[in-house]
């Protein structure tokens, strides 16, 4: 019998990748989701009946318990960006990591992977790192075999940094932390972090993964703008001004019912304020013995849907190219 990997978060943007991994490994994988008949998406990654989505929601321990049944590994891919609610930071970096991890630890579970973030800092200025840094404490504390692995921004065809970013509407294209450095990391290098963790002989603790290219958030939106061929004025917001305007744009996001989408949050514009990068003196990608990808060689496989011809571009460039 094959052995079955557990995935929390399993039909989300990272998570869909580990569970595509898992299942070309050979695994059985069981895709834990909160609506898992959306999540039949995940299907196809194996054979029939190799790779399930099942029901479960982290917040309750019956479902978490259950979706374990049986399982070698586990994998938690979870996250919200709600500081508030339900869903809140506590309930689910927290709360609901902590219950994976004692769980997994009750039910002899062999392997737990879990998937935080670059930033989690119990004295961060935000309370998404402070609730990552809690999250991690509370997986170590019943879990402490387990792999923790901190991606800084992570960038693929399903993204919602690049793809958010790049489908703005109008001539400008305001942002918050233009000057901070982040480090973005291909989603299949992270995935690939998390098979070799749940498959290889890979120390337990902490590991920040970061791809090969260092820039600033200006810098990224200035390389993106080149890559989809479109002429907008980068504004960076100062940090004084982008705290009232996050206010408002939650403010209008709540008293419209969720019409108007929170693009900004105040937290968000805390975090913004840090470099987003691989600590010099931490474990990373090369102690997985992962190669990490450039985004020079991914992105402009998704971005050109953003160009104002799309594919025809390339065409339209190449026929300019003749005639000069
Ligand atoms: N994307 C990035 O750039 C980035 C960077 C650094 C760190 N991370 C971290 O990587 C992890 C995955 O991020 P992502 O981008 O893949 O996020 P995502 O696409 O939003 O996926 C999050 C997943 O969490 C699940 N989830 C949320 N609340 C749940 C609950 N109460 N019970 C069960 N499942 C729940 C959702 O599943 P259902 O809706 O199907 O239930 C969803 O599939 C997160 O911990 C995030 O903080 C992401």
């Amino acid at each position: 019998m094959a052995q079955l990997v557990t995935i929390f978060g399993g039909s989300g943007f990272v998570g869909r990748h580990v569970a595509r991994r898992m299942a070309q490994a050979g695994w059985r994988v069981r895709v834990v989701s909160r609506d898992p008949n959306l999540a039949g998406f995940v299907r196809p990654y194996g054979v029939v009946g190799q790779v399930e989505p099942v029901f479960g929601n982290i917040r309750d321990d019956a479902s978490v318990a259950a979706a374990m049944v049986g399982a070698d590994a586990v994998v938690n891919c979870t996250g919200t960006f709600d500081s508030s609610g339900r869903n809140s930071f506590d309930a689910v970096h927290v709360e609901g990591a902590g219950r994976i991890a004692r769980l997994a630890a009750a039910a002899g579970v062999g392997r737990l992977v879990h998937v935080s973030a670059i930033g989690a800092d119990a004295d961060s200025a935000s309370a998404y790192g402070r609730s990552k840094a809690a999250g991690e404490a509370a997986v170590l504390a019943h879990f402490p075999g387990a792999v923790i692995l901190r991606p800084s921004v992570i960038f693929g065809v399903d993204d919602s940094f690049f793809n958010r970013f790049a489908g703005m509407p109008g001539l400008v294209l305001p942002i918050v932390g233009g000057g901070s450095r982040f480090q973005p990391v291909w989603v299949d290098d992270v995935a690939e972090a998390a098979q070799v963790a749940l498959t290889g002989d890979v120390a337990a603790g902490v590991y920040e993964l970061g791809g090969p290219d260092v820039a600033t958030l200006r810098e990224l939106m200035e390389d993106m703008l080149i890559e989809i061929r479109r002429r907008r004025l980068v504004i960076n917001l100062p940090f004084w001004l982008a705290r009232p305007v996050a206010g408002l744009v939650t403010f209008a996001n709540i008293m419209s019912l969720g019409i108007v989408p929170r693009l900004l949050t105040i937290d968000q514009v805390e975090q913004l304020r840090s470099d987003n990068v691989v600590s010099p003196d931490a474990r990373g990608l090369a102690d997985l013995g992962i190669t990490p990808v450039a985004m020079a060689a991914i992105v402009p496989e998704y971005l050109w849907r953003f160009r104002p011809s799309g594919q025809y571009l390339a065409i339209k460039e190449s026929a300019r190219d003749l005639r000069d």
